[in-house]
C-alpha cells in the first residue's frame, strides 16, 4: 500500500513525524511538503531535529494570498498524485496545506484521511475554521483527537467514517519531552531560570493583522511582572514592524525576544514556564500535557478540554483580562483527554485496513 501524506506549516512537521514513523512499518509513504513555511527556523529544524525523512517533494509554493496558495498548491499536488498514484492521502489540522491536499485528493478520487478531525471554533472568521469544515467534508476517514471533536463531527452528520483515536500531538509530546530536556540549552542560553518566567507565542492572523488586538497582548505582557520570553514567528514580526510596535517592544526591560525556536526548545520553554500565554492551538495542549497553566489569547476555545480546572484561561487580547488571567490560580485536577499517546499507530491501523471498521 502506498500513503502519499501533505505538511506544509510548522506544527504538521511534528504530527508527521509519529506517523511516519508508524506508517513506513507498514507500507510505502510518500511525503510533500507544500513549501507553506520555508525559513529555516520554520522548516528545516524540525526535520534535522526529529529526523523526520525527507520529503520526497518539496513543491516550494511559499507565501502568498489564501486562495493562491491553495490553488498554486492544489496544481502543484494534483501532478505529484497524477505520478505516485497512491492508496491514500494523510492531511493534518487545518493549515491551508490541508485544505489544498484534501481538495487535490478529492479532485483525483483518491482516499482522502484527515488526522485532527473534528475540530471546531464555530467562528467562520478564522481561516483555520474554513479549513477544517472543508476538509473534513470531503474526507472518508476521520480521525477525531478528543470525545468533543467526535460530537463535533457526528453534529454535522458528514459522510466520512469516524474514529478516535486520540492526538498525534500527545504522542509526539511524550516521544520528545524526555530528549528535550537532555538535549535543549535554551534556559542556559537565554538565561531563563526554571518557574521563573512566561513563555508567549503570537501568530493568529485575528492578532496580528488587528493592530488593537497585538497593541492589547503586547500592553499585557509588558505589564506582568516578570520575565516574558517571546520566540516571534515571521508574521508576527512582520505584523510589530507594521504596526509600528517593535521599536517599543525592543525597549521593554521584561521581554526577551527571539527567532522562532526548535521543537526541542519549545517543550523545555513550556514545562519551565510559570505559565505559557499563547493563541496557538499546538502549545495550549503542550501546555495541558506538560502540566503548566496556559493564558489563552483568544477569543474562542477549541480544544476546550484544556480549560478544565482553569488549566486554560480564554483572556482575548484586552490588557486586563489577560493580567487578570495569569494572576488567577489553576485548581483540580487534569484529566486524560488526549488519549493513551498511541494515536499514530491506531491511525496507521485503521488505513492500512488491520482494524475493523
Ligand atoms: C499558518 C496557518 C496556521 C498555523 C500556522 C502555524 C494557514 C491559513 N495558517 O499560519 O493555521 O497555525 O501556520 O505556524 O494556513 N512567513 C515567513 N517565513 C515562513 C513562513 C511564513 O516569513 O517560513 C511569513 C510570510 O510573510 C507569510 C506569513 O508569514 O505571508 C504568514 O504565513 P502563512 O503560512 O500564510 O500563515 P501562518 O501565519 O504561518
Ligand atoms: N513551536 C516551536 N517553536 C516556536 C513556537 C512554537 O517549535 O517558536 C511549536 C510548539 O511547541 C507546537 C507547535 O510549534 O508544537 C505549534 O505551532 P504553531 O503555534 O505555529 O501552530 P498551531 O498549533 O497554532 O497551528
Amino acid at each position: 500500500m502506498k500513503v502519499l501524506s501533505v505538511v506544509g506549516a510548522r506544527p504538521q512537521f511534528i504530527k508527521e513525524k509519529p506517523l511516519s514513523v508508524e506508517l513506513r512499518k507498514k507500507c510505502d509513504e510518500v511525503l510533500v511538503h507544500t513549501g507553506q513555511h520555508y525559513d529555516m527556523e520554520m522548516s528545516r529544524i524540525f526535520f534535522d531535529e526529529l529526523k523526520i525523512p525527507e520529503p520526497d517533494y518539496n513543491l516550494g509554493i511559499g507565501s502568498d494570498t489564501s486562495a493562491r496558495q491553495i490553488a498554486r498548491m492544489i496544481a502543484a499536488l494534483g501532478k505529484v498524485l497524477r505520478k505516485e498514484k497512491p492508496d491514500a492521502v494523510v492531511v493534518f489540522g487545518d493549515t491551508n496545506s490541508t485544505t489544498a491536499g484534501a481538495l487535490a485528493a478529492s479532485a483525483a478520487g483518491i482516499q482522502l484521511a484527515h488526522i485532527e478531525a473534528g475540530m471546531r471554533s464555530f467562528n467562520l472568521e478564522m481561516p483555520e475554521e474554513i479549513n477544517r469544515v472543508i476538509t473534513d467534508n470531503v474526507s472518508q476517514l476521520l480521525f477525531a483527537p478528543t470525545k468533543t471533536a467526535v460530537k463535533n463531527l457526528e453534529r454535522e452528520k458528514l459522510s466520512g467514517k469516524i474514529f478516535l483515536v486520540g492526538d498525534v500531538m500527545f504522542d509526539a509530546f511524550r516521544q520528545n519531552i524526555g530528549i528535550a530536556e537532555k538535549k535543549s540549552k535554551v534556559l542556559e542560553d537565554k538565561c531563563l531560570e526554571r518557574k521563573k518566567f512566561f513563555y508567549l507565542t503570537v501568530h493568529r492572523a485575528s492578532n496580528t493583522d488587528i493592530k488593537r488586538n497585538l497593541a492589547g497582548i503586547l500592553g499585557a505582557v509588558t505589564a506582568i511582572e516578570g520575565t516574558v520570553f517571546f520566540p516571534v514567528h515571521p508574521r508576527t514580526g512582520k505584523a510589530l514592524k507594521e504596526h509600528g510596535l517593535m521599536e517599543k517592544l525592543k525597549k521593554s526591560e521584561n521581554i526577551v525576544l527571539s527567532k522562532p525556536v526548535g521543537y526541542l526548545d519549545s517543550l523545555v520553554l513550556t514545562k519551565n514556564a510559570v505559565k505559557v500565554l499563547t493563541d496557538s492551538g499546538g502549545l495550549q495542549k503542550e501546555a495541558f500535557f506538560a502540566g503548566t497553566p496556559c493564558v489563552s489569547l483568544r477569543e474562542e476555545k477549541e480544544w476546550v478540554e484544556t480549560f478544565h480546572g482553569n488549566w486554560n484561561i480564554l483572556a482575548g487580547t484586552s490588557k486586563e483580562k489577560i493580567v487578570r488571567a495569569v494572576r488567577a490560580r489553576t485548581s483540580g485536577k487534569k484529566g486524560a483527554f488526549f488519549g493513551n499517546g498511541h494515536a499514530a499507530k491506531r491511525i496507521v491501523k485503521i488505513i492500512t485496513g488491520l482494524d475493523s471498521y
